[in-house]
């Protein structure tokens, strides 16, 4: 999704803002642009492509003038992907130049409204309306102007705004949309997130909707709309730059899928206390936990594969019943929550548009909402009544590792600790699972070390026209993931399937040589799976299974075999799930594709 920088200090800013941008790529865009102020006039440079296109045009900046500017990579929605469409974008007397990050609404509205006053157009983007609407509106006070224009706007926004009139003030304003500002020494920033900022500054400033902030070189002011001013607290971040990079790793996704096991212990051990789980940061307490009677998780992609393994495990300790929902549909459908509901949302970003929305109404019905999210201050961390984060670190890859992983961790944790609360599960055994939990970093680093032989067996497999991932229960929740994970960034067409509805009709698709994974781990249910193999075969599948160590009974209908160790079974996703994203990784490798950023993907999804 699009990303926005914006500085204002000392430096040449087009290379503070090419350097953010690129730490932004990962987002996913596909064209780029900066705009500065300089001697009374708006500097614009944009290109098509890689922000690599965007340095070559200025000269790595060089030939860009001025210390106050703004920038933005792009993700089309609203034309195609061209010069004309890329911001930043101005206004007709090109006072005002805007970066934009989400969907003006009632753009069609406004855009008739300015035309029919004689202001033209250039783009055919909904952003191009919030310049005209500046110039429109300005009367010798810049901040009652972006106030009035703000507004104006319907739907969501992330607006990084400069001006002749103001030449050293940013202006930045949201609205369902991710922005952060960056408090430096004689300089101040405003960015989509903090990877753009952490070679400038480690203070960041998280500014709620319709707060709309005024940037000068060292000082922040953020106020209302009606222009009272607020007094924000300064946030201290942990990141540092090494996290944010390669670490000697050829991609991000591969250094993610091998901070896996750093991830789950940053984020079970500090909410283990004397062999119990402990959510200090969380206002559900053992009454109000009493008192609910329903269960809902609502995510996206690989968030909601991950609440799948949630809802089996919830339901397994504390029998209430758990719906998944995916957060497009559950906001579209009239759900039924009330108080007596809990609504998980889970989502590594945080400014997932869906989900975002979906808290909202899971709020606005009376439901006790309690998000899971690895981005600290983002929208949904500071919407819900309560956030558990996972500390997971930056993600960059666009296909999520750790970030799936440690979410699953903490579902499990949920699930132990309200079995405890509300004693669906002896003492004994409490103790039990937590200590099977704290095994499974070093279960996961063993199955790292099997990395080589993942890798031929990828070479092996080669290029498939299209496979099958199949499996039961927590089985088929991986199986969901896996064939995501493969799908995002290798392109090759694969269907994930609840092993005993394949003979509902998709059986039809299993010929000579189809290759079908088996996730076969949930030894409770591994005599069915093994009937389901039977019948795959029979059409001349080709099958690779994936079980725990010792589990011979499980290899007989497989031409190939992954071994994971041995856990209790609640916990196999998350050992089952890291082959298949090694498996995803070497196919895509293999087949020479852009890895960290697929195409078509962005790694945050802030539109609807
Ligand atoms: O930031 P979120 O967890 O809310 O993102 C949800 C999905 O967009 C995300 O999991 C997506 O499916 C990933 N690309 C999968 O690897």
């Amino acid at each position: 999704m699009c990303g926005i920088v914006g500085f204002t200090g000392k430096k040449q800013a087009s290379k503070v803002l090419l350097g953010g941008l690129e730490r932004l790529e990962y987002r996913g865009y596909d064209s780029a642009g900066i705009a500065t102020v300089s001697d009374d006039k708006i500097c614009v440079k944009k290109a098509v492509g890689k922000i690599v296109n965007l340095k070559n045009l200025t000269e790595n900046g060089e030939n860009v003038p001025g210390n106050i500017g703004i920038g933005h990579t792009r993700w089309a929605t609203h034309g195609a992907p061209c010069e004309r469409n890329s911001h930043p974008h101005l206004s007709n007397d090109k006072k005002f130049a805007v970066v934009h990050n989400g969907i003006i609404e009632n753009y069609t509205s406004l855009k008739k409204e300015l035309v029919a006053e004689g202001f033209r157009f250039k783009s055919d983007t909904d952003t191009e309306v919030v310049p005209m609407l500046l110039q429109k509106y300005y009367d010798g006070n810049f901040f009652d102007t972006v106030a009035k224009v703000v507004s104006r706007l319907e739907g969501s926004f992330a607006l990084g705004i400069v001006s002749t009139y103001e030449p050293d003030t940013v202006y930045a304003v949201r609205r369902s949309a991710p922005l952060i500002l960056g408090v430096g020494e004689g300089e101040s920033f405003i960015a989509s997130d903090v990877t753009a900022l952490i070679s400038h500054t480690k203070d960041i400033i998280y500014i709620e909707d319709n707060e709309i902030s005024v940037l000068k070189p060292g000082l922040i002011k953020i106020y209302d709309l009606e222009g009272n001013e607020l007094s924000k607290e300064i946030s201290h971040i942990t990141w540092d730059i090494e996290s944010a990079e390669k670490g000697g790793y050829p991609h991000f996704m591969l250094k993610e899928i091998h901070e896996q096991p750093k991830a789950i212990r940053q984020t079970v051990e500090c909410r283990i206390k004397n062999d119990k789980i402990v959510f200090e940061e969380i206002a559900l307490n053992a009454q109000k936990l009493k008192k609910i009677n329903s269960i809902y998780i609502i995510a996206c992609g690989s968030a909601y594969h991950a609440g799948m393994v949630g809802k089996y495990v919830i339901e397994e300790l504390i029998k209430i019943p758990v719906q998944i929902d995916i957060a497009s549909e559950f906001r579209y459908r009239n759900p039924i929550v009330n108080e007596n509901t809990l609504v998980i949302v889970i989502s590594q970003s945080g400014e997932t548009a869906d989900t975002l929305e979906a808290l909202r109404i899971a709020k606005r019905g009376g439901a006790h909402t309690l998000s899971i999210v690895n981005v600290v201050g983002s929208s949904i961390a500071n919407e819900s009544d309560d956030c558990l984060y996972t500390w997971a670190g930056p993600e960059i890859a666009v296909a999520t590792t750790k970030g799936y992983s440690t979410q699953a961790a903490l579902l499990y944790m949920f699930a132990i600790w309200a079995a405890d609360v509300l004693g669906t599960v002896s003492p004994g055994k409490i103790k039990y699972f937590i200590k099977e939990l704290r095994k499974l970093p070093e279960k996961i680093e063993l199955i790292l070390k099997e990395e080589e032989k993942i890798k031929k067996l990828a070479e092996k497999c080669g290029k498939p026209e299209s496979m099958f991932f199949i499996g039961r229960n927590l089985d088929y929740a991986v199986a969901l993931e896996a064939s995501l994970k493969l799908k995002e960034i290798s392109y090759i067409h694969s269907e994930a399937y609840a092993a005993g509805e394949l003979k509902h009709g998709t059986i039809a698709l299993i010929e000579e040589d189809r290759l079908v994974v088996a996730l076969n781990s949930y030894l409770r249910l591994s005599d069915k799976l093994l009937s389901n193999l039977k019948e795959v075969k029979a059409r001349g599948a080709y099958v690779l299974t994936c079980t725990t160590e010792g589990n011979t009974g499980a290899v007989k209908e497989s031409d190939e075999v992954i071994f994971i160790p041995k856990t209790d079974e609640l916990f196999i996703a998350s050992l089952e799930v890291i082959p298949f994203q090694l498996y995803a990784y070497f196919v895509a490798l293999y087949n020479g594709c852009d890895i960290d950023k697929p195409r078509n993907l962005a790694k945050s999804v802030t539109v609807e």
